[in-house]
């Protein structure tokens, strides 16, 4: 039985403009089980992008929601995802990260899989009843719910969840704005970051959407691009936050670096500057000066409830994350760009990539201490009950540099956590 008042974890006084979290959100493993069978096991979770299955057969394998995947496209072309564990025994069926493949072969007994998922081959056929299989019990698990929006696949392990674009409400807004800054279709760019931080989930969550930390965390950062770009000071970074509905929120607003899809800089040279505002005027024909400049020029930090995050900044970042115990989680990072780029912008995207976000750049190794640092905060200071998220509680319009968007996510994961039974049930996965 758990001694988590669920109802407690959060302090919100309105009225004095007070929005806390009790700190035992990040290191309690009742919450941490709480979380897995109301959150991951019930919130749409982000599987991939159409441009990972190029072809017919591709598959791609990867952890999502406690769980092995296979996301694949079948030899007729249509797209699927299956539990990666073998519908007889629960090997994993496929062990390669990516590839293309007909058939699959789980290697304990040697059953065999079409890439529809069906069983295709039963070494001993003749020792099975012949109506073995007639209910598709020798099949490949799908994934309750698979739903697509603009070229990003989700899936849901709850089977009456709401429909994917419901699920989104406005981050639909969001997601457009990446996928209209290709005329010929984002893809997945090769070359994924994977890293593992000590420290809760959620503080990464926080981290990802925080326009707060960035003078003091990243400042050599910003001198870097000042020497390097001779643009804007970090001090006139200007924006916004919003709530985006079912936890999803974004800070958007200009930055001072270029952005690959079309906002030049002056270290790019000024013989790019042409090429650049060619893109920029084709953007504008196709959607208006004020939408072409939100696509080009701006920059915006999206959580998708609950740990999909796109850094639309000097790259396209996509990020998800999940914990394997309260004080750990795996990340994994994706570049994301027009399939029509040159290669010069490419480059750049990719250094952009690499540079700030990379596990080995100049943002990220900051970041990952910050939440390190944390975490040992919780687990050590176990006196100092609460964190405090109350800037800019009760504008009518909150900045990035507030807490707004990561209040928003709180306030949904508060309400989807407190609906914890008080016995856990064994988790399906
Ligand atoms: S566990 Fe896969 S064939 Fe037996
Ligand atoms: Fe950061």
């Amino acid at each position: 039985m758990s001694d988590v008042n669920f109802l407690k974890l959060l302090d919100v006084d309105r009225d004095a403009g007070v929005f806390r979290v009790a700190r035992k959100s990040f290191v309690d493993n009742d919450i941490f089980q709480a979380e897995r069978s109301q959150i991951f096991d019930r919130c749409w979770l982000y599987l991939g992008h159409t441009s990972e299955l190029p072809k017919k057969g591709s598959f791609v394998t990867r952890p999502v929601g406690g769980r092995n995947v296979i996301f694949n496209r079948d030899v007729a072309g249509t797209v699927h995802a299956f539990l990666n564990s073998c519908p007889h025994r629960g090997a994993t069926v496929c062990r390669e990260p990516a590839g293309n493949a007909k058939n699959f072969t789980c290697s304990y007994h040697g059953w065999v899989f079409g890439a529809d998922g069906k069983m295709r081959d039963l070494p001993g056929i003749e020792s099975y009843s012949e109506g073995f299989n007639g209910g598709g019990c020798a099949d490949l698990v799908a994934v309750p719910r698979l739903e697509q929006y603009r070229d990003f696949w989700f899936v849901c392990f709850d089977a009456e969840a709401v429909t994917l674009v419901e699920y989104l409400a406005g981050a639909t807004e969001y997601l457009d704005l990446v996928a209209d800054q290709s005329e010929a279709g984002m893809e997945i760019i090769s070359g994924t970051q994977e890293y593992a931080i000590r420290a809760n989930w959620k503080l990464l969550v926080e981290n990802s959407i925080d326009g707060y930390h960035a003078v003091s965390t990243h400042a050599t950062y910003f001198d870097y691009l000042k020497n390097m770009n001779g643009v804007l000071a970090q001090s006139n970074v200007v924006g916004f936050a919003r709530d985006l509905g079912n936890g999803h929120a974004v800070v958007e607003y200009s930055a001072p670096w270029g952005r690959p899809v079309a906002n030049w800089v002056p270290a790019w040279g000024e013989e790019r500057k042409g090429e650049i505002d060619a893109v920029f005027d084709r953007l504008v024909a196709k959607h208006g000066d004020q939408r072409a400049t939100r696509i080009a020029k701006n920059s915006r930090n999206l959580l998708i409830f609950p740990n999909l995050v796109i850094v639309d900044g000097m790259s396209v970042t996509l990020r998800t994350f999940y914990p394997k115990q309260p004080d750990y989680m795996e990340v994994t990072a994706w570049a994301i760009g027009p399939s029509e780029e040159k290669d010069w912008l490419r480059k750049n995207r990719l250094n952009g990539f690499l540079e700030f976000f990379g596990p080995g750049g100049f943002a990220t190794p900051d970041d990952v201490e910050m939440l390190e640092h944390c975490q040992r905060g919780y687990a050590n200071a176990r006196e100092a009950a609460w964190n405090d998220l109350s800037r800019g509680m009760n504008k009518a319009e909150p900045a990035t540099v507030d807490e707004h968007q990561i209040r928003t996510f709180w306030s949904r994961w508060h309400a989807l956590v407190q609906q914890a039974p008080r016995v856990i049930p064994l988790h399906a996965g």
